[in-house]
């Protein structure tokens, strides 16, 4: 096993630094954020994006300090509506290059290539062909120690491709074929292993049959 101490961390160039953190916490789930501004609509690629809760239904996801324009956060800010999309095999290129830094008044779905899917419930844009579709709405902020933004957002609605949707509302991502990030610039593909019932000190682990 290679050890690194917080010492040899801080000695690391920064860049390599940042590759190996941000992968230790392992795969995360990938996302298009999509946003409407002032200059038009936004869509930013996000790993952060995280269950809180589910009663009442809470999302949060992670800013990086707001030392330079950050559209997306902005846009949460100004207009509290926006959409998070999950990202699949097929929508892998596209979703990592809204990573770029486009200026304000250039909108990432035309400059990537991306159809924006306007529904009567918002004025926010969702990412025409993505499984899943959530309109989600600001809620809270809490700045962390390191200047980032913890940002929490409650759920309004949910669209999802029945294809990966079992009857006791079991969300397949497999089916889905949606993907995962590790780090900031690697995607892997999501394999079920299985889905196991809930765990009793007093009772055998169990494999549900039924996905
Ligand atoms: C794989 C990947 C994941 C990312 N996840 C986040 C994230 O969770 N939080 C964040 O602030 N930026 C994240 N970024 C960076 C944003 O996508 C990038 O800063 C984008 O330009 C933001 O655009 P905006 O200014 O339009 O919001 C990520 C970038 C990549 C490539």
């Amino acid at each position: 096993m290679n050890v690194f101490t917080s010492k040899n961390l801080q000695a690391l160039p920064s860049r390599e630094r940042a590759t190996l953190i941000n992968a230790i916490s392992g795969i995360r789930s990938a996302n298009l954020i999509a946003t409407r501004g002032d200059a038009g609509t936004n869509l930013s690629v996000f790993n952060s994006v995280t269950h809180l809760g589910s009663s009442p239904a809470l999302l949060g996801m992670v800013f990086r300090p707001l030392s330079v324009e950050r559209h997306t956060y902005s846009n949460i800010k100004n207009y509290k509506d926006f959409t998070i999309n999950a990202i699949t095999t097929a929508m892998v290129p596209k979703a990592h290059q809204t990573s770029a830094k486009y200026p304000e008044g250039v909108s990432e779905f035309d400059a990537v290539g991306f159809q924006p899917l306007f529904r009567e419930e918002t004025h926010v844009p969702f990412v025409e062909g993505s499984p899943i579709q959530v309109l989600c709405t600001y809620s809270q902020e809490h700045v962390l120690e390191n200047q980032c933004i913890l940002l929490t957002a409650s759920i309004k609605a949910i669209w999802i491709d029945e294809r990966g949707l079992s009857k006791d509302h079991f969300v397949n991502h497999e089916q889905l074929q949606t993907v995962g990030i590790g780090g900031l610039d690697a995607y892997y593909t999501t394999r079920l292993e299985g889905r196991y019932a809930y765990a009793k000190p007093d009772q055998p682990t169990t494999k549900i049959n039924q996905v």
